[in-house]
């Protein structure tokens, strides 16, 4: 589908999907508009609740449409319709895998209530026996590991929990944020959910592109991408943020940094997964080997990374943690 490949298309996802006679798509990340009023320049973001979720039925359909047998379906959404999600996923005979609550640190401060400080993510698969799952791209060290030297642990880690809370969201200070877009969600979240459910190579679609961040996880991780917004807008400004990235990817390969473009992601993306300060982790041989441990099975290739190397890299996210 050459017409969607490594593409960021201005349209409506409903039509572009639907019309699809071939399934050609391995993963969607899908991230649409939750129906609580945000400033989007093109969408009207409060509609009356049942004609929400008629549309959200109508682009979930049109994904599943485009959705090759083996492939995976992540829908990230608030509180209000996440339980219609559940069932209409059910009802275009998508199988539910997780429900992922993606905690992100801290909300938006309230006065009334407790503040919001979380969004849903469910992660549907369209055939329950096949689809594919790299644990090894996202296992973390464990606390048998980290904490207790039990000679129990498995050495490759352990399954991070369906709670995640290492991933804060991208507030309007932050080095990542595009601040022509009203919402975007952290690259560490996406790539986590690109690894562990696509392999390189393979086509990652976001029916809501917005930002473009599911194409830039997508890019660093090897994989071909295909984002499609209402937005003229969003369109022009992710497709610049991709050729920049391209850009920096390229220099950076072609430079003589030790670590490159991908290497670079996976440690700042494990830093982030692990949670603990730099400098605990480079005072500490057991962590800074548990680190490199982890690194080297995710990256999974047979190249030895040599530890010094990995604390000087670390080093760089010093200010973060
Ligand atoms: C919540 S934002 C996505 C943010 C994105 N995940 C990111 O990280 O930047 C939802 C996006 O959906 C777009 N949108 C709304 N209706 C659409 C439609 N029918 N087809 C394609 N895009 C649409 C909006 O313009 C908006 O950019």
């Amino acid at each position: 589908m050459l017409k969607f490949t490594d593409k960021i298309i201005c349209g409506d996802c409903i039509e572009l999907l639907g019309a699809v006679k071939e399934p050609f798509i391995d993963l969607v990340f899908a991230d649409p508009p939750f129906n609580i009023g945000y400033a989007y320049d093109k969408y009207k973001d409060t509609v009356k609740s049942k004609k929400y979720i008629a549309w959200t039925k109508d682009w979930m359909g049109a994904c599943a449409n485009a959705l090759k047998p083996g492939g995976s379906f992540y829908i990230a959404i608030g509180d209000d319709y996440a339980a219609h999600v559940r069932l209409l996923g059910e009802e275009l005979g998508l199988a539910a895998r997780n429900w992922i609550i993606w905690h992100y640190t801290f909300g938006q401060q309230t006065k009334t209530m407790f503040a919001r400080a979380h969004t849903h993510i469910l992660y549907f698969v369209k055939d329950k026996d096949n689809f594919t799952y790299n644990d090894h791209a996202v296992r973390v060290p464990s606390d048998r590991q980290l904490t207790y030297n039990d000679k129990r642990a498995d050495p490759r880690g352990k399954m991070p929990d369906d709670v995640w809370n290492t991933y804060s969201r991208v507030c309007g200070t932050f080095f990542e944020r595009q601040k022509w877009h009203p919402c975007q969600m952290p690259e560490s979240l996406l790539t986590r959910i690109i690894s562990v459910s696509s392999n390189a190579g393979e086509l990652v679609l976001d029916p809501f592109i917005g930002s473009g961040t599911t194409a830039a996880a997508a890019i660093q991780l090897g994989r071909k991408y295909c984002g499609i917004d209402i937005s003229d807008n969003y369109v022009d400004n992710t497709r610049t943020r991709l050729r920049n990235l391209k850009n920096e990817i390229r220099k950076k390969d072609g430079s003589s940094d030790i670590f490159n473009a991908r290497e670079t992601l996976e440690i700042k993306r494990l830093f982030v997964d692990m949670s603990i300060p730099v400098k605990e982790i480079n005072a500490s041989k057991k962590l800074l080997g548990l680190f490199a441990q982890q690194f080297g099975l995710r990256m999974n290739n047979d190249k030895a990374y040599d530890q010094k190397d990995i604390a000087t890299e670390l080093l760089e996210y010093s200010a973060w943690r």
